[in-house]
């Protein structure tokens, strides 16, 4: 068990704590414990576990598949009336504020570098482990719902998630721009190559030369001037919201690799990609890289 830092109180935090002492007084005094660092007994830990599988509709969806879209939709669109604490603290902590930012600070940027391609002429964007990909749907519901010349193919081994994709892309009248692929995106053949990537939420569970060979493996789907866009959660969040993390990583199972810019262009740069920029969210939680692939590399 890692060692986390002297708990510092905020709203959140203590509302999910008040809400716990109500609740079930020993599971409060067991995270603050855990948190801390004191070693913890089998019982205790099996007992909080199952408190989070009964007591959460987030969390039993994050331990059965710690990637899943559920979570980050959850975080996108979930109300914070939510009945069981747990989830209501997820989504008032400060990480769960900045994934919200994060699809935000998408939807700001992403049209930009969509008409910049635009200006060449037809733009094919891959949105790969799409999730539903609200993210594109929002984008092209606001900006390109009636364009001839922007398309996007989704691709998520999810079947489900794609499913929900396809229901909101078709409430958004964008559905026609949109094709849904299930699968493994490291096997994708694709029919055209893309002008833009987007890599949201995939890379942060991994470890460097893991993301370098999904780089590497991608570059073959993005056309010579294309970019990709490829996100990962920064050291920021480590910093700045260590018990949010804490209850990711251990109820969770959710392991993150945080990174800081200079890393991220690294990863870019030995995959084979020019690092052209970067962008965040508000909070400073995720890091978007922009680049292109190189040629001869
Ligand atoms: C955390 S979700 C992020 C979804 C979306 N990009 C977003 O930002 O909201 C990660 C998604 O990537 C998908 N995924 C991860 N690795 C994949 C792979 N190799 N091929 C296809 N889908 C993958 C998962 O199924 C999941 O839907």
């Amino acid at each position: 068990m890692e060692q986390y830092r002297k708990l510092e109180y905020n709203d959140a935090i203590s509302k999910l704590l008040k809400a716990l002492e109500e609740d079930r007084v020993t599971i409060k005094n067991f995270l603050l414990d855990y948190y801390s660092g004191k070693q913890s007994s089998p019982e205790m830990e099996e007992e909080i576990y199952k408190y989070f599988l009964t007591h959460s509709i987030i969390s039993p969806a994050t331990m059965a598949n710690p990637g899943t879209s559920i979570l980050t939709e959850f975080l996108y669109n979930g109300s914070s009336d939510s009945s069981f604490p747990i989830d209501r603290y997820f989504l008032q902590s400060k990480a769960g504020k900045a994934i919200r930012a994060r699809l935000t600070a998408i939807k700001e940027k992403l049209p930009k570098i969509i008409e910049e391609y635009q200006e060449k002429g037809e733009v094919l964007i891959g949105n790969l482990g799409s999730g539903p990909g609200r993210d594109i749907i929002d984008i092209f519901a606001t900006n390109y719902r009636n364009a001839s010349n922007v398309r996007a193919i989704y691709v998520d081994r999810d079947a489900t998630a794609l499913r929900r994709g396809k229901r909101m892309a078709t409430m958004k009248k964008v559905n026609h721009l949109i094709d849904f692929v299930e699968g493994n995106f490291l096997k994708y053949k694709p029919v055209k190559k893309f002008d833009i990537v987007i890599l949201i939420g995939i890379l942060c569970g991994l470890k460097s030369d893991v993301c370098i060979r999904i780089l590497k493996s991608i570059k073959r789907l993005i056309k010579k001037n294309g970019c990709i866009i490829a996100s990962n959660v920064s050291k920021k969040m480590l910093a700045e919201d260590p018990f949010t993390y804490f209850l990711m990583a251990w109820v969770g199972n959710w392991k993150l690799v945080f990174k800081d810019p200079e890393e991220l262009k690294q990863i870019f740069e030995k995959a084979g990609y020019k690092w052209k920029s970067y962008f965040t969210d508000s909070y400073g939680f995720h890091i978007m890289g922009i680049g292109t692939p190189r040629p001869y590399f």
